[in-house]
């Protein structure tokens, strides 16, 4: 049986290298990673294969960036041509960037099955690329593997069929749980980009920041780093930003203050600063999850999320662009009063084997 893996950008990485090693054990079944070439940068890319001990990719389809039409276009223009080629019996997509509704969208219409890696997620917010990808992916997809009920409850309600959905937890988490000491050990020698400079009792902010709407739009941006000019009166803020962000600070001459920005770390540098963070300030969908499974207070700089768990039972906050919700927020958890939370069900490092059962168990 040949299994195809497909990924491009950033947060596949740590969706993918769990069912990779959980199919491993499995002998009917032969992989193939396919790496889109979304994100390209060692440190977008490379650094996270390294350390999530993914293979090398079989292929790389090099498409690099572009507008959403132009992108999704050429994965699916390179795409193609290996599967006609390869003649995968199911290809698997992860999460709800460009490469995965591209890669879907090709399968679709050659015959080949899909099955979709974190299904049924939505924010119900359709200006938000993502949950394009998302909704197309979901109707596409063969087996859907989601991550807590309320995925199940939204396929269901968009007219998938039951047997279709497997609801096997966050396997993202499975990456989380395996490097979580690793990220530890790396904190205690000082970690490579902050080196002695983060002492036990250092209280800091960790703030990423990269949707469209947070970040393509020069008045948001001032408006929203003028919020976290403020948090920087009363925590150091580390700010490793994403290039696109980067690149929007230097387009709308904005001011930096006191935070500071460093280039995207690595997953294991990242982990290891959320795990020590006093608050997490994010608009990433997957960092609301890591903060929940690590009990870290996180506050969303989004009006929705496509994650509402984190929310109902998890540490997350949504505080959307109010800086007034953002102040009180901070300073609740500045007094010691933060939000607890507890670990959603079926987030327990596992998700990864139970695909691989249902992968390999001939339901596909
Ligand atoms: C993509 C995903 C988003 C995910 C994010 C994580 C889509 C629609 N969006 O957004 O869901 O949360 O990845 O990072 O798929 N760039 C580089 N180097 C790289 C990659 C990108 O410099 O290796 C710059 C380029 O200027 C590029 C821009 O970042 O134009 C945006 O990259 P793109 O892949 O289009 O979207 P992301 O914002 O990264």
């Amino acid at each position: 049986m040949k299994v195809f893996h497909i990924v491009g950008a950033r947060p596949n990485f740590m969706k993918v290298a769990p069912v990779l090693n959980a199919l491993k054990s499995h002998a009917q079944v032969a992989q193939t990673l396919v790496h889109t070439g979304q994100h390209y940068d060692a440190n977008m890319s490379d650094v996270f294969f390294e350390q999530l001990g993914i293979p090398a990719p079989d292929v790389n389809l090099a498409v690099g960036s572009g507008s959403h039409a132009r992108q999704t276009a050429e994965i699916m223009t390179r795409f193609e041509p290996v599967v006609l080629e390869r003649q995968p019996d199911l290809v698997l997509v992860y999460g709800d960037v460009n490469s995965t509704v591209a890669a879907a969208l090709v399968c679709a219409k050659l015959g080949v099955r899909v099955g979709h890696v974190e299904a049924g997620l939505r924010s119900f917010d359709r200006t938000m690329p993502e949950e394009v990808n998302r909704l197309v992916t979901d109707q596409l997809a063969d087996l859907l593997f989601t991550p807590s009920e309320d995925g199940d409850i939204n396929l269901q309600h968009e007219g998938v069929a039951a047997q279709k959905i497997f609801r096997v937890g966050n396997v993202m988490i499975d990456s989380l749980v395996k490097l979580l000491p690793a990220a530890k050990a790396q904190n205690r020698d000082g970690g490579a980009v902050f080196g002695n400079r983060l002492s036990d009792d250092r209280r800091y902010a960790l703030v990423t920041l990269h949707r469209p709407a947070n970040v393509d739009d020069g008045a948001m941006l001032k408006r929203i780093l003028e919020s976290l000019l403020e948090v920087s009166e009363n925590l150091d803020v580390i700010f490793p930003a994403h290039p696109r962000t980067r690149q929007r600070i230097a387009d709308f001459g904005l001011q930096a203050g006191k935070l500071q920005i460093v280039d995207p770390l690595s997953y294991l540098e990242f982990l290891g600063l959320q795990t020590r963070a006093t608050v997490v300030i994010t608009d990433s969908g997957g960092i609301q999850e890591e903060t929940t499974y690590l009990g870290v207070p996180c506050l969303t700089l989004r009006e929705n999320t496509e994650r509402p768990i984190t929310v109902s039972m998890g540490t997350n906050v949504l505080v959307g662009r109010d800086p007034e919700k953002l102040r009180s927020e901070l300073a609740r958890i500045l007094a010691g009063r933060a939000k607890k939370g507890t670990i959603p069900p079926l987030w327990d490092g596992r998700a990864g084997e139970r695909i691989a059962a249902i992968v390999a168990g001939g339901n596909s």
